[in-house]
């Protein structure tokens, strides 16, 4: 079992997470290099759309979005289910949404989700992998992992693993818009000191006071992992250039009022609550970037870009970093082992890069 750092490198993380919290409430209050929002008339008629965790908060937010454009959105929740789904449908207009139950931090449940959709051959244009936690401290997963790490990296590890192997994503083949893929990260990844492949998927204990530093780090290994995608599925794609085959982004939405800390402590809930309706964004100013990324022309031909609320930005340079992604890449398949079907097929497929 790792144990937490603490002296020096408790410091230096301190001190990230300072200067993390400083850009974030930069790119939220100065408006230079701040992208336009995607127009109502840009729509997605005939295209199905996939968001995980939407009965609350920024996901809830999108799935309305998405429907309002006129795609067939499913909702792949936990829980929230009829109900969440009846007020996406109230508050979008459109009946093309449908709910299907996850619980995405158990393996075999994801596997089991992604044998639905195969079974009714669906497939998809617009994925967006939301579903995200703050536990007030470790807890484990039912296969035993860290609750953040399971939720925010291995359930979309196995996710995509399924999806591209199966068709239910698949790579354009011809002019046609590439289908896209956005996962919903946070600027936190930022301040994470590098993946510690020496204890990859270890269980570490923590409390409320490291809980901040371990989402960074879960964030940081989902960021790592979408470059890692992005450059696997786009071996032509250089910079803005080539060809895109899936497009494959990620965000910080910035602060939401939503129900991220839902886990804090009774006493502090109902300060809390009042401050994040007061200070942080609605969840439908949160979907913007989302939606720029999924629904956008401007982002039609590009894969791979970040986007700090409605600002593009590089991710940090350990999640950019390419033989960290291919330790990712392979640690994870290792880890995995048998919840991982037929990764060869996807591994195979996709050409060695460089
Ligand atoms: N809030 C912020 O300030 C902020 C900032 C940066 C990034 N983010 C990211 O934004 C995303 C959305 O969060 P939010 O702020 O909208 O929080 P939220 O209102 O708490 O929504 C989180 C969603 O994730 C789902 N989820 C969590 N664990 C799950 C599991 N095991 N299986 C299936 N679904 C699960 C939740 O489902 P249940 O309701 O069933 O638990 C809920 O639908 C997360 O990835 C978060 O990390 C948030």
């Amino acid at each position: 079992m790792s144990k937490n750092k603490s002296g020096p490198n408790a410091i230096a993380t301190s001190n990230s997470v300072l200067s993390a919290v400083t850009t974030a409430l930069f790119d939220l209050f100065s408006s230079k290099g701040q992208l336009q929002a995607t127009s109502d008339n840009e729509r997605i008629d005939g295209k199905t759309c996939l968001v995980t965790g939407s009965n609350s908060g920024l996901g809830k937010a999108v799935a309305i979005d998405l429907a309002k454009r006129g795609g067939h959105v499913i909702m792949a929740c936990r829980s929230g289910i009829p109900e969440a789904g009846e007020d996406v449908k109230r508050l979008s207009g459109s009946d093309k949404v449908e709910m299907i139950q996850v619980d995405l931090s158990d393996l075999e449940a994801v596997n089991g989700f992604c044998d639905t959709l195969k079974a009714r051959n669906i497939t998809l244009d617009i994925t967006v992998m939301n579903a995200g936690l703050m536990p007030l401290n470790s807890r484990r997963s039912p296969q035993g992992y860290e609750l953040m790490f399971a939720v925010h990296f291995l359930a979309n590890r196995v996710m995509l693993n399924r999806m591209l192997n199966d068709n239910i994503i698949t790579a354009t083949t011809n002019d046609a818009s590439p289908a896209r893929i956005i996962f919903v990260s946070s600027e936190t990844h930022q301040s994470s000191e590098a993946i510690d492949f020496e204890h990859f998927g270890d269980y570490v204990e923590y409390g409320l006071k490291e809980g901040l530093k371990h989402y960074g780090t879960s964030k940081l290994h989902l960021s790592t992992f979408v470059n890692e995608l992005s450059r696997r599925l786009n071996p032509d794609y250089v910079e803005g250039n080539g060809k895109v085959n899936v497009a494959v982004h990620s965000l910080c939405p910035g602060p939401i009022a939503s129900n991220i800390a839902r886990e804090s402590p009774a006493f502090l809930r109902p300060i809390l609550v009042s401050v994040m309706k007061l200070f942080f964004n609605s969840p439908a100013i949160a979907a913007l970037p989302v939606i720029l990324l999924a629904c956008s022309k401007t982002m039609s031909d590009r894969t791979g870009v970040y986007l700090h609320m409605m600002k593009e930005k590089p991710c940090s340079a350990h999640a950019l970093d390419i033989d960290s992604g291919k330790k990712l890449w392979l640690k994870s398949k290792e880890l995995l082992g048998a919840f991982l079907i037929n990764s060869e097929n996807l591994d195979k497929s996709i050409p060695d890069y460089p």
